[in-house]
């Protein structure tokens, strides 16, 4: 939690509620944890925006920040940061500059992006891995009982046209916009997020608009429209 100015007025920064992409409950249930919190410690009357953002979390917790991998002397990468980007890019900001100029840091191999802790790692990696095996297999079989013509105005879901599991939103105006849900990256079924009217990917965090539009890779490409 922050102050923030912005045009001309201070306003409170309020995060939490972490969570991962597409998993878990409802969008919309973060962001009411967050308003009751913000009313009852703060008495905040007003929630003028709200947003979810991604952050990369390293298998052991520690950002990456180095050679990218040895072998590749011009690559460097700063990434990890775990909701400690202020902090953590002052951190990468020196010892990048220290693995550029040739001058020792005490930290290259703390943060070095090549180490590779077999404990705990393998359990986490081998936990994750499960974890996306899963959500694949899951996604797949899910029954969808809606019917597209059911969703109200602002409504998204996932939905059965034809046998084939696809995503629908109606907008404000009562359009409806069709999208294949099978996210571009490597398969999943993505998930209707309801607070930001996005298509999320369970697997790797992918997120995409409500037609269809990457806003978050990995994925490149846009899911197809129907
Ligand atoms: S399969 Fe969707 S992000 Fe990897």
């Amino acid at each position: 939690m922050r102050e923030v100015a912005y045009g001309g007025e201070k306003l409170l920064l309020i995060g939490g509620e972490s969570h991962k992409t597409g998993q878990g409950e409802c969008t919309i249930a973060h962001y009411e944890t967050l308003r009751r919190f913000a009313e009852d410690t703060f008495g905040v009357e007003e929630i003028r925006y709200r947003w979810s953002t991604h952050d990369l979390v390293t298998l052991d917790n520690m950002p990456y920040i180095g050679l990218a991998r040895e072998g590749t002397p011009n690559l460097l990468v700063a990434t990890g940061y775990r909701k400690w980007g202020m902090t953590t890019s002052a951190v990468a900001g020196r010892l990048l500059t220290d693995l550029l100029i040739g001058r020792d840091n005490p930290y290259a191999e703390l943060f070095g992006p090549s180490r590779f802790q077999p404990d705990p790692d393998m359990g986490t990696l081998a936990k994750e891995t499960a974890d996306v095996a899963y959500r694949f297999v899951k996604g797949k079989l899910e029954w969808l009982k809606k019917d597209p013509e059911e969703l109200g105005l602002d409504e998204g879901a996932a939905v059965r046209i034809h046998g084939r599991r696809c995503g629908a939103y109606r907008d404000h105006e009562g359009k409806l916009h069709v999208v294949d849900t099978t996210c571009t990256h490597m398969g999943c079924e993505t998930e209707w997020n309801a607070g930001d009217r996005t298509w999320d990917c369970p697997c790797h965090g992918s997120r995409f608009t409500f037609d269809g539009e990457v806003m978050h890779g990995p994925a490149k490409k846009p899911l197809e429209r129907l």
